[in-house]
């Protein structure tokens, strides 16, 4: 059964966790999909781990629109989310919309904007135009070098009130899904029950509606530094499917995250 935002929702609102995992191409696609991994990020992390790069942000919009239709093609049931890459959403929400609209043609089920109450325009701009938004709020990594690192999100008692605040106007402007990367778990936990639509943790604990994770971490290929949240799900199993299937049965079963993977 083809998943949706509706099915999501229903999932959620019946306890069942969502499992998404980020994916460039149609062989890994097939594999997650298989596996019931219920979202495809084609994330602007490919940057990294595909390209190379030390950061997310020279990936263009045409690179995005390239790994989605591939994602796309391998992809049966599960829904593919692509990223906004930098550079192609901030400058207005006309922009942001004539971007979106690439990424949708090119198979996109909803598209994943970063920033918090600055982007509820935008966001508010794509939904009321058929564009689901997933709002994507806590570390930024376009932002990387505004922060100097990426760094935990939310650690002031003033800047988690601004996360709960973003959450809520950016819910409030129509997003259909709110992820949050690096942020303590508490704070997490406490935003996910001021939400109605679903939530979805990368280093953000356990009580959230579904994780996330850099697929080329989860099977331990990226050579890059390991973070915190990381488990690498090769340990244990043979194969690739294998770790997959670890990491959808783990997110399921709430055994991941554990504390040593949270904030
Ligand atoms: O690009 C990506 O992989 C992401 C995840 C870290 C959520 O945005
Ligand atoms: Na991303």
């Amino acid at each position: 059964m083809k998943i949706t935002i509706s099915t999501l929702q229903k999932q959620v609102h019946e306890g069942h966790k969502i499992t998404m995992l980020t994916c460039y191409d149609a062989s890994f696609a097939a594999m997650l999909d298989a596996a019931g991994v219920e979202i495809l990020l084609v994330g602007d992390s490919l940057g990294m781990v595909i390209q190379g790069h030390n950061s997310t942000l020279p990936v263009s919009l045409d690179d995005l629109v390239y790994h989605t239709a591939c994602v796309c093609r391998g992809t049966k049931q599960a829904l593919v989310l692509a990223d906004m890459p930098f550079g192609s959403y901030q400058q207005s929400k006309e922009q942001a919309f004539a971007n979106a609209a690439k990424l949708m043609a090119a198979g996109a089920e909803m598209v994943k904007i970063e920033g918090g109450a600055i982007m509820a325009e935008t966001t508010e701009f794509l939904t009321q135009r058929g564009i689901p938004v997933c709002a994507h709020i806590g570390l930024l990594p376009q932002s990387v070098h505004s922060y100097g690192g990426y760094k935990v999100q939310g650690k002031t008692e003033e800047q988690a009130a601004q996360l709960k605040q973003d959450a809520k106007v950016l819910e409030a402007a129509g997003a259909a899904m709110v992820l949050m990367e690096m942020v303590p778990a508490q704070l997490a936990k406490e935003i996910t029950e001021s939400l109605t639509v679903p939530t979805i943790g990368i280093g953000a604990g356990a009580d959230v509606d579904g994780q996330v994770l850099v697929l080329h971490d989860m099977l331990g290929v990226y050579p890059g530094k390991k973070a915190r949240f990381v488990k690498n799900f090769m340990q244990g199993t043979t194969s690739i499917q294998g770790a997959i299937e670890a990491y959808v049965q783990a997110v399921k079963a709430k055994t991941f995250p554990a504390a040593e993977h949270s904030f």
